[in-house]
């Protein structure tokens, strides 16, 4: 059994556990993933490392509720334990991968949207820890809906809000403030990391395509079981089918059919969508 330490809300649907897991934390990267099931008969809900606690035996998630079995993961309290907490599963982030003197000359973008600033997160504290200090934008419908600021702000270069209302920070989607920083304080990125909803993905990569900014998405959101058995997961990158939870969850985002993801999740979410999928295939 592995039992949450600490339960936190932090926005509407949005709660943050501590989850006591010493052999994940031990092995965990930025941008792996969990597999929890809160009893034996509950679905496998896959979830993205938000931190981790080596020393602790930590392993910090975020939960969105989406569904019954999201939902009954955020109504869990502190000193209830999930039945199952497998991982570290997927592969990790591509940055962390490369060679420190270069990874140290380049200038790097993360874009958050909504609960993507929870797999962004380990990743810029990684960097930053690393001597690497990245630039941040996270942004969220409203005021309220943002996430995890104050964590960020300790470890982005620059840390931008902005929300779509205007309710905080600057004002409108994420993609202004990308031009803004490129084309009004003419920064010029050698990378951008995208993570948030799949529309989000879709116009930063339209966007950073016209700008020449190589850009990294992760494709937790379509995720269902995890296991590469399901299929929901697949997708068209450039001329290959990939599986999100086995190939990924990161990809070139210029090179994924975001269109084709929305339409194949859409369909998956009913028993009729599952059927013809199957068809397909
Ligand atoms: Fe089911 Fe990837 S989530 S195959």
């Amino acid at each position: 059994m592995y039992k949450i330490l600490k339960a936190e809300k932090l926005a509407d649907k949005i709660y943050l556990m501590d989850v006591h897991a010493p052999r994940v934390a031990s092995h965990c990267e930025p941008g792996q993933f969990v597999i929890v099931k809160i009893d034996d008969k509950g679905e496998r809900i896959p979830l993205t490392i938000c931190d981790y606690d080596r020393e602790a035996g930590t392993v910090t998630i975020v939960t969105q509720v989406v569904g019954a079995s999201s939902e009954k993961i955020t109504r869990m309290q502190a000193g209830e334990a999930f039945r199952d907490f497998t991982g570290p599963l997927g592969c990790a982030s591509e940055l962390i991968e490369e060679d420190m003197e270069s990874l140290k000359k380049k200038k790097i973008l993360f874009v958050a949207g909504g609960v993507g600033a929870a797999p962004v997160y380990p990743q810029v504290k990684w960097l930053h820890e690393h001597g690497v200090d990245a630039d941040v934008i996270v942004g969220a419908k409203t005021k309220d809906m943002v996430i995890l600021e104050d964590m960020m702000g300790k470890v982005a270069g620059n840390l931008y809000i902005t929300t779509d209302d205007g309710t905080y920070g600057r004002s409108g989607m994420v993609t202004e403030t990308v031009k803004y920083l490129v084309n009004e304080m003419g920064n010029q990125y050698d990378v951008c990391i995208a993570i948030g909803p799949m529309i989000m993905m879709k116009f930063v990569c339209l966007l950073t395509k016209e700008m020449g900014i190589p850009t990294i998405v992760s494709m937790n959101p379509i995720m269902v079981d995890g296991t590469g058995m399901c299929g929901a997961c697949r997708l068209q990158v450039g001329d290959e089918i990939k599986f999100a939870c086995v190939d990924g969850p990161e990809f070139d985002g210029h090179l994924v059919d975001f269109d084709q993801a929305m339409k194949r999740s859409q369909m998956y979410k009913s028993e009729e969508g599952r059927a013809m999928l199957k068809l397909q295939e």
